[in-house]
Order: structure tokens, then C-alpha cells, then sequence
């Protein structure tokens, strides 16, 4: 069996790390062997954004860049389809394997499906009901179009059923980023919070962590929260009479938003706050080593609501709605939605600050999702 899997952007790395991992170990019994090559679309091109991943999560450099880089959506989706078609009519693949929701996943799935190529979609039937967030457009087409569609919870399933997806193709597997979670849970916590702080900081934020005070963690990107003047600024409104005034926060910049701060002139606000400690994007065992020890996250992103679930970090999800609502307080998760009405924000955060810790762990999300998914990989094929 021949599979090629795509990558483009940060949050594929954590998805496809467990897959490969699980196709070594195949191949190292006495099976007849699969043949996996890895192809990234270069959307997130940044040593921070991307290759730092690879480094922290062992993946074997991709067997192929297409080297696509920043756009509009239709540029990038539109590139990487062009690339992408070459290598599948020179490699025909048996599979094509595209996971999460990112553009390099809606491209590859349409080429697959064009190319007359099996197509697998891992993190499939997530819906936010939110067609303004590219993401959600990205996977509607991609579960329309996928063979096997390996879903991360039994919601996700029914949702895919609604649509009128056949059950055959529909495939309950669990949560492949909590296999990432679970491989590399040791050596982050080998990692010293301090340490970090030192090796990311901005170099025109002064600022540095004194051990031992308690700290907040931040991550924002989402077009929705940054890139609308006002609503970025009364975002910073409440980190700065809020949150910086009860804790240390700890923010790792996306790109996106570093721009979208500059523009506005809200950058310097940030950086004379004594209490804002700015970073450059972090790595996946930074990143997981400070939620082990955050006493509350704000985030817009997917990803980070699923890990401080099982890590039990009360999270302030900054997002009118959810494609993970198996992550929310009321679900029995760890996280509430705000959107960004700021007095939302605020209780919530002085509430959830009372609360602790509570990790869970959903059905399935047992660090043992690539295996299954390559089990039925297998079973499809013969
Ligand atoms: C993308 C994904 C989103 C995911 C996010 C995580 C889509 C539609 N969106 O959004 O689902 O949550 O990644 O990071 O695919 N940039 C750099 N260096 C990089 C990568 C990007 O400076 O390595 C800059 C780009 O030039 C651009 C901005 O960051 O100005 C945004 O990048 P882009 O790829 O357009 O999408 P994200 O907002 O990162």
C-alpha cells in the first residue's frame, strides 16, 4: 500500500506525528511493508511555525515541499492544488491522508478526489455551524469528499451522518493530538517554565518571569479577534486591567496577530506592561510544558481547548461558538466560550480562577488513535 499525507499548517504537525509513527512500527514486523510519503504545502514556512515540530515531534522531514507559503485563501488553496496534482499523478498513491481543517487539507482532498485517489480525512465531522470561519469551510468539502472519515468523538460521528455521509465510511477512532499529548507528556515536563521564557522572549519585551508566581497563558489568531481594530483593542483593554493585573501572562504571538498589533499601534501598550511577557511562537513541548502549569488559558485555538481538557486547565475559550463542544465546562471539558465580549471574559476568568484543575478524559482519547486509524486503513484495502 502506497499513502502520501499533506501537512501545511502548525496544527497538522501534532495530527500526522502519531500516524507516521504507527506505519514505522507497522513496517518494522513482518507485514508486507506500506511505502508513506510526506508532503507539506510550506503554508506556516517559519522555523518556529513549522520546523521546530518536526525537531520536537520526531517527524521525518517531508519527502516533498511545495514551498507555498503566504496569500489570500484562494492563492494558497490554489497553489497548493497545482503542486499537489503533479505529485499525485507521479506518485498515484492508494490513499491520500489529509487531517484537520487547515487550507492545505481542502486543497489535497479536492486534487485526491480529482486525481481519482482514496482520500482519508483524520479529525473529521468537527462543525462549528460557523460558515464565516474558513475552517469550517474546509471541512464540509473535505467530508463530503473523503473515503474513510476517522472522527475524534461520537458527536462528530452524528454529525457526519446528519449529512448524509454513509456509516460505513464514518470511523470512531479517538483523538490523535492526545496521542502527541500522551508520547511527549515526560519530556516536557523536563523543560523549565523559566528556561522557556528566556529562549523565547521578545527582545523588545523586558520583561521576565520570576518562577514560582502564578501565570496566565494566551494564544489568538482567529481573523475574528484580530483583525477588527476595535475589537483587538478592548481584547487588550481587558488582558491589560484584568488579567495582568491578577497574574503574570505569558503570550505567544502568532505571526498574524504580531502584524495585525503593529498595525494598530497597540504593540507598545503590550510591551511597557511589567506583568505581559510577549513571546515568539513556541514550540509543541514548550507550549504543552506551560499549560502543565498555567493556572488559566485564554485561547482561540481548536487544539489547546482539546489539550487543557485532559490536562484539566480551565480555559477561557475566546470564540462565540465551538467545533469541540465535547470541550466545554457544560459537556464536562474544561472550557467556556466568551466570543469577545470582554465582560464575558472577565467573570468567567475570576470565576474559573476559583476553580483548579479537572482533567478528563473522553472516550477514546487514550493515546491510541494512529493505530486504529491505520487498522482500518489496512481492513479498507484488502
Ligand atoms: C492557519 C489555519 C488555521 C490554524 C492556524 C494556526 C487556514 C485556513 N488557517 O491560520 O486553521 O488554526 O493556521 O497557526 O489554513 N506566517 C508567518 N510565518 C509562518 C506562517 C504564517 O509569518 O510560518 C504569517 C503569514 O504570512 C500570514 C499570517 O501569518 O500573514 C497568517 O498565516 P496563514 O497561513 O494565512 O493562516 P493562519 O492565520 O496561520
Amino acid at each position: 500500500m502506497k499513502i502520501l499525507s499533506i501537512v501545511g499548517a502548525r496544527p497538522n504537525f501534532m495530527k500526522i506525528a502519531p500516524f507516521i509513527k504507527a506505519i514505522n512500527s507497522y513496517n518494522s514486523g513482518d507485514s508486507q511493508k506500506i511505502y508513506h510519503l510526506l508532503v507539506h504545502t510550506g503554508q506556516h514556512y517559519d522555523q518556529n511555525m513549522s520546523a521546530s515540530f518536526f525537531e520536537d515531534l520526531g517527524i521525518p522531514r517531508p519527502d516533498i515541499n511545495l514551498g507555498i507559503g503566504s496569500g489570500s485563501h484562494a492563492q494558497q488553496v490554489g497553489n497548493t492544488m497545482i503542486e499537489l496534482e503533479k505529485v499525485m499523478q507521479k506518485e498515484r498513491p492508494d490513499w491520500v491522508i489529509v487531517v484537520g481543517d487547515v487550507n492545505a487539507t481542502l486543497a489535497a482532498s479536492v486534487t485526491a478526489k480529482k486525481e481519482q485517489i482514496k482520500c482519508a480525512h483524520i479529525e473529521a465531522g468537527l462543525r462549528s455551524g460557523d460558515l464565516k470561519m474558513p475552517e469550517e469551510i474546509n471541512r464540509l468539502v473535505t467530508d463530503r469528499l473523503s473515503d474513510l472519515l476517522f472522527t475524534p468523538d461520537p458527536r462528530s460521528s452524528e454529525n457526519l451522518k446528519k449529512e448524509g455521509i454513509p456509516e460505513e465510511k464514518i470511523k470512531f477512532v479517538g483523538n490523535i493530538m492526545i496521542d502527541t499529548l500522551e508520547t511527549h507528556r515526560e519530556n516536557a515536563l523536563k523543560l523549565s517554565v523559566e528556561q522557556i521564557i528566556k529562549s523565547n522572549v521578545f527582545p523588545d519585551s523586558p520583561h521576565y518571569f520570576i518562577p514560582s508566581t502564578s501565570f496566565a497563558l494566551l494564544t489568538m489568531h482567529r481573523p475574528s479577534n484580530v483583525d477588527d481594530r476595535d475589537i483587538l483593542s478592548q481584547i487588550i483593554g481587558f488582558l491589560c486591567e484584568d488579567v495582568a493585573l491578577k497574574m503574570k501572562l505569558i503570550w505567544p504571538i502568532h505571526p498574524r496577530t504580531e502584524g495585525r498589533l503593529k498595525e494598530f499601534n497597540l504593540w507598545e501598550n503590550l510591551v511597557d506592561n511589567e506583568n505581559i511577557i510577549l513571546l515568539k511562537p513556541i514550540g509543541y513541548l514548550e507550549m504543552l510544558r506551560l499549560n502543565m502549569d498555567a493556572d488559566i488559558m485564554l485561547t482561540d485555538s481548536g487544539g489547546l481547548q482539546e489539550e487543557c481538557t485532559v490536562l484539566g486547565t480551565p480555559c477561557i475559550t475566546m470564540r462565540w461558538n465551538t467545533e469541540r463542544p465535547i470541550t466545554l465546562q457544560e459537556n464536562g471539558g474544561a472550557s467556556v466560550l466568551v466570543g469577545n465580549d470582554v465582560n464575558q471574559a472577565r467573570e468567567e476568568f475570576h470565576r474559573m480562577l476559583k476553580e483548579g484543575r479537572k482533567p478528563v478524559r473522553p472516550e477514546l482519547w487514550d493515546g491510541k488513535t494512529a493505530e486504529r486509524i491505520l487498522k482500518e486503513l489496512i481492513n479498507f484495502s484488502n
